[in-house]
């Protein structure tokens, strides 16, 4: 028995020590200290054996034990790190490297000018309002002062919407819808800008899309003149095309404004020479004008007491001019090469 143990224990070294994976050490863990194993069946047959010899052959019993399951611990913990060393090689990071940068995406040209805007007026005071895009016939023209037999309002200019119930429901067709909406929620004075979306029966080229953007301005206070209005425009044109601008104003039509107001801009190109870009020294840029007494009178304002005016620019035309864009579906066809020429948000 004694020479049978000596035995199992120089095998299961070896075996221990054989093994080059944790599966093959697993293996001759079986084999060697298994209950089917030799060294197992001689410790079951330790019972037979009459008392001195089972103390003696018992003791190595024990010995023999516990050199085998250092040794298999020894060879485990070897096998182990070798696992972990492999795994930490593999998922190895190189933090020399220099990382890749995620691209940033640029902001649309017509998100760079709104925000413009947007800041200039509200850096004057100004508050953003906002209105549906969808209108019903009073706000999109009666309460503006367009009667019904008025041309803007034929079936040839806006987009009616098909709602059962609503008949008089359309994509509102000029942001001015918001005035009436503004005067209606709240008493003067009014200093807001609207920015928003458009809506025209429009086919579209290199000038007209169907749908595009405004920012309407109104301001309605006591006391305030066409001066005012000449100022505010003075200044943001400044701010938007540089310091050394003027504008014009002649006279226009607008049923909402009286005396309405064709607004032109001395050109940012030449400064007003006359060159490619204006013809003959102006760019016309914007309608604007005296709010009609009518229209404060619909909103419930006291025409008596305030006077106001109200203005309405086309964030496309500014973009074009301002970025040089020849063609205004160039801001809608979503080409990247042309989309990234723009900044990030300034
Ligand atoms: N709503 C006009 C348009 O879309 C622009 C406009 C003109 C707005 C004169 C105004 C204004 O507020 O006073 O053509």
């Amino acid at each position: 028995m004694l020479e049978t143990l000596e035995g199992e224990l120089a095998r299961g070294r070896a075996a221990f020590e054989a093994a080059a994976t944790l599966q093959e050490l697993e293996d001759a863990q079986v084999s060697v200290l298994g209950r089917k194993a030799p060294f197992s069946q001689l410790q079951r047959g330790l019972g037979s054996l009459d008392e001195s010899q089972r103390r003696e052959v018992g003791a190595r019993v024990n010995a023999v034990r516990t050199e085998l399951t250092a040794s298999l611990d020894t060879r485990r913990a070897t096998l182990q790190e070798a696992v972990e060393a492999t795994l930490l090689q593999e998922d190895r990071i190189d933090m020399t490297l220099p990382g890749r940068r995620p691209r940033a995406g640029s902001l649309h040209p017509l998100t760079l000018v709104e925000r413009e805007v947007i800041e200039v007026f509200t850096r004057l005071g100004f508050r953003v309002a906002e209105g549906p895009e969808i209108e019903d016939d009073w706000h999109n023209f009666q309460a503006l002062n367009i009667p019904t037999d008025h041309p803007a309002r034929t079936m040839k200019d806006s987009l009616f919407v098909a709602i059962p119930g609503h008949p008089e429901l359309l994509l509102r067709t000029e942001t001015s819808a918001v005035q009436i909406r503004t005067m209606q929620s709240q008493p003067p004075p009014v200093y807001v800008i609207a920015p928003g979306r458009v809506y025209r029966r429009e086919t579209a080229d290199a000038t007209h899309l169907a749908v595009f953007h405004q920012v309407e301005g109104l301001v309605v206070d006591e006391g305030i003149t066409f001066a005012d209005l000449k100022g505010t425009l003075e200044a943001m044109a400044k701010e938007l095309f540089g310091e050394r601008r003027r504008v014009r104003l002649g006279p226009a039509y607008f049923p909402f404004v009286e005396p309405g107001a064709e607004v032109g801009v001395s050109c940012f190109k030449c400064d007003g020479v006359g060159c490619r870009v204006c013809g003959n020294g102006w760019i016309e840029l914007l309608g604007a004008g005296m709010v009609h007494p009518q229209v404060l009178e619909n909103c419930g304002y006291d025409p008596e007491r305030y006077t106001g005016f109200a203005f309405g620019v086309g964030i496309e035309r500014i973009a074009l001019l301002r970025y040089a864009i020849p063609d205004i579906r160039m801001l809608v066809d979503g080409d990247v090469r042309f989309l990234e020429q723009f900044g990030t948000a300034s």
